[in-house]
């Protein structure tokens, strides 16, 4: 019997085969660096990853390549927050990669604050980094898609927490609903240039980072809410994310596919 509980690495399928891609916010223990990792294991020909952290980014392009293998890794960093970065960062994409196919919005920021005790520049921090990063890198991706001609596929990186509710993440919260219609909107937009927008939207995915930040309670307690009675692994949703940016998905636009096993 197969055991859900303790998941087999999935192997790479070429389902993005011969693709290039951009992935933001990837040099970190979580989902950004399992993306690209994924993406090369799913067959990229180029992979541009970006992040705030210099130092971690040029790690990250480097242990990327001697874990997959895929020499065409490149970094480039750059905060989603800053237009000036989000156009200079696209830039370099598509001149380093000949075009992006595909980009990966993983860019996010949370903290914990009930609302009552949050302070205006709490809010704006969550909300700037994780739905306005995730609206300019959409926005200005879109119009060097349009522009290009051939096409792409955007993935963003939402919450569960967009449609569920949980004390101290009411901007947190806000921004992943932001996040969810942004991708709604968009995808009907760009449909008429060929570019297909989707999310998916974690539950828990528990990496050494927000071990660090969060409170063990509170993890375990998220934890045991799941179906399966543990946090997601990163692996797992960067599958989705490669599914989405794949052409397994060509008829989908505009989604948001939760990747907890928790309902409701
Ligand atoms: N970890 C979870 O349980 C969980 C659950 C639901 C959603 N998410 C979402 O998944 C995404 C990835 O989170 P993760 O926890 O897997 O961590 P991650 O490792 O994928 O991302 C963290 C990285 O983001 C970078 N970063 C932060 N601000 C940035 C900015 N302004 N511009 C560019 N890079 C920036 C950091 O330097 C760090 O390297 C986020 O959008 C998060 O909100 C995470």
């Amino acid at each position: 019997m197969i055991n859900l509980k303790k998941p087999e690495y999935v192997p790479g399928h070429g389902l993005i085969k011969g693709k290039s891609v951009l992935i933001t916010a990837a040099a970190g223990a979580g989902i950004g660096y399992s993306a690209a990792t994924k993406a090369a294991e799913e067959g990229a020909r180029a992979i541009v990853i970006s992040d705030i952290h210099e130092g971690r980014l040029n790690s990250a392009v480097e242990n990327l390549k001697k874990e997959t293998g895929l020499q065409e890794i490149y970094g480039k960093v750059g905060n989603v927050v800053v237009e000036d970065d989000v156009q200079a960062l696209i830039a370099y994409a598509e001149e380093t990669m000949s075009g992006v196919d595909i980009l990966i919005n993983n860019a996010g920021l949370g903290t914990s604050k009930l609302l009552i005790e949050m302070e205006d520049d709490e809010w704006d921090k969550v909300i700037n980094v994780t739905l306005n990063g995730t609206m300019r890198m959409t926005r200005h991706m879109m119009r060097v898609m349009k522009e290009r001609g051939e096409g792409g596929v955007i993935v963003n990186n939402s919450s569960v927490l967009g449609w569920r509710a949980q004390k101290e993440q009411a901007h947190y919260a806000a921004a992943k609903a932001g996040v969810m219609a942004l991708t709604r909107c968009a995808a009907v937009e760009a449909a008429d240039f060929n570019v297909r927008i989707n999310a998916v939207a974690p539950s828990i995915v528990l990496h050494p980072m927000l071990r660090k930040s969060a409170p063990a309670e509170l993890l375990a307690d998220l934890e045991s809410k799941e179906a399966y009675g543990r946090a997601a692994e990163a692996w797992e949703v960067a599958n989705v994310m490669m599914f989405l940016a794949s052409d397994y998905s060509s008829y989908m636009t505009g989604e948001i596919l939760s990747t907890s096993s928790q309902r409701g």
